[in-house]
């Protein structure tokens, strides 16, 4: 049995100077490599798990605060583990104040056990060093990115500092502090660019589909000589050098190129979060954009805590510069117009406007094919089919309608002096 404990590190926050016990937990580690059959290299951290181990664990979760890395913080402090958020809240930045992630970072600091926050910018390269020498953590999950496509043409330098720039920053602190870690990078599929839309596809009542049958796309399809978005290319590059680090330095980096994540912790906005915000739209009773393909463009749907979960077995069992097609699959998958049907089944009638013109370089059905993350994490399994996830959202959006009308129509009662209390009567009378 090993042990290992994590150290705390000089260059803390202020307010991270919570000391907790550390919980332990155990893990198993089952050789998968045979199954897989890609070249694997014997990384210290795995060999820690070989066997049956109590360890433990200290995480640094890049992107802390938006939908996946919360889901993340989240999922490993509840499996014991130490986390450790990096998060400056860019995201208000990109997509005004609906998009900040600022709650999240004060829900997680109250609500998770032990975590830590930084708040300084993936781009500043001696700081990222900072924590990574000072922190050593036994992973990195690295999702703080500029995430919206549309956005990346009006702001272009930000998407690329950010995206591929200050993926090399963490790469290569990583390497000089803590190079037997494992890296779960969120990547997209937009790195295939257009390249999708080649496939041929047949045109069903509610949705578009693969004509050949196929079940979805995985990774052998090409990323070159398509149209990406400046997005696509930002994060085509941090992939790139994901999978550079894990071949040249034989460090263990695994690339998820991820269809649409999802789930009710999103600050879902138009230019980012797509499921997430047609719900809002349709709780809320506020107008949806529908631009192209009579809204029958498809997409695989993955919830986040799901994502989490897989990036806990690839822990246990890391493989240098992989990459992996991750989405819900086709069991997940749903279109525009189906989504507005099942949200009408669900009680909610979405307004809807249906422009002609597609987004630039906008998949028209992109469905995951799975089956080689399945092949390599046999022990991983999704817990959230597309009810499951629609559900919860509506539930969620519903219940924050429900708090900020009381909030509303408690302000109106102040103001109008309604709810001031009505004066003594005097006994007398
Ligand atoms: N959500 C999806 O459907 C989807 C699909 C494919 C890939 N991805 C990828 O998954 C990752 C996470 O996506 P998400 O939906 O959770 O995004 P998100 O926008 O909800 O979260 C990203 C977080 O990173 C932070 N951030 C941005 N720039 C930063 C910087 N310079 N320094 C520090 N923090 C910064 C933001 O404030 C935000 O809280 C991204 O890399 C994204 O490209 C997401």
């Amino acid at each position: 049995m090993s042990r290992r404990t994590a150290s705390a590190g000089p260059q803390q926050d202020r307010d991270c100077s919570v000391v907790f016990s550390l919980l332990t937990i155990t893990v198993w580690q089952i050789d998968k490599r045979k199954l897989c059959g890609y070249a694997t290299t014997n990384f210290p951290n795995a060999g820690l798990l070989s066997g049956i181990s109590e360890v433990h664990l200290k995480a640094i979760v890049t992107g802390s605060g938006g939908l996946v890395g919360s889901a993340c913080a989240r999922f490993f402090a509840e499996q014991g583990w130490q986390v450790i958020g990096l998060d400056n809240n860019m995201r208000q930045e990109f997509f005004g104040p609906q998009g900040s992630t600022s709650s999240e970072v004060v829900n997680l600091r109250q609500t998770v056990p032990g975590y830590r926050h930084y708040s300084f910018d993936i781009r500043d390269r001696q700081k990222i060093r900072d924590l990574l020498r000072s922190e050593r953590p036994d992973m990195v999950i690295h999702t703080a990115a500029q995430p919206s496509h549309d956005k990346a043409s009006a702001i272009p330098y930000d998407d690329f500092d950010i995206n591929a720039v200050g993926t090399l920053n963490l790469l290569v602190a990583a390497r000089d502090y803590c190079p037997e870690s494992p890296i779960c990078f969120t990547s997209t599929n937009k790195v295939y660019g257009d390249r999708p839309n080649t496939i041929p596809l047949r045109e069903l009542d509610t949705r578009f589909d693969y004509a050949d049958g196929r079940d979805g796309i995985d990774e052998s399809m090409s990323i070159d000589s398509s149209l990406h978005s400046l997005f696509g290319v930002s994060k085509a590059s941090a992939d790139l050098l994901c999978q550079e680090f894990g071949r040249y330095y034989n460090m263990p980096t695994g690339i998820f190129r991820c269809g649409c994540l999802t789930g009710p912790h999103h600050a879902a906005v138009e230019l980012h979060g797509y499921l997430a915000y047609i719900v809002l739209c349709a709780v809320r009773g506020k107008p949806y954009s529908v631009y192209g393909y009579q809204g029958k463009q498809v997409r695989d749907q993955i919830h986040c805590s799901d994502v989490a979960s897989l990036f806990l077995e690839f822990y246990k069992s890391p493989r240098p510069g992989e990459v992996f097609n991750l989405g819900g699959g086709r069991a997940n998958s749903i279109s525009i117009v189906e989504t507005i049907a099942a949200l009408g089944d669900m009680g909610f009638d979405l307004e809807y406007q249906m422009f002609e013109k597609n987004r630039i370089g906008d998949h028209i059905c992109y469905i995951s094919d799975i089956s080689k993350v399945r092949t390599c994490y046999p022990g991983w399994e999704m817990q959230y089919d597309l009810p499951r996830i629609l559900t919860e959202m509506a539930a969620r959006y519903c219940a924050a309608e429900t708090r900020s009308a009381t909030k509303g129509r408690l302000r109106r009662r102040r103001r109008s002096g309604s709810d001031r209390l009505a004066p003594p009567v005097p006994e007398s009378l």
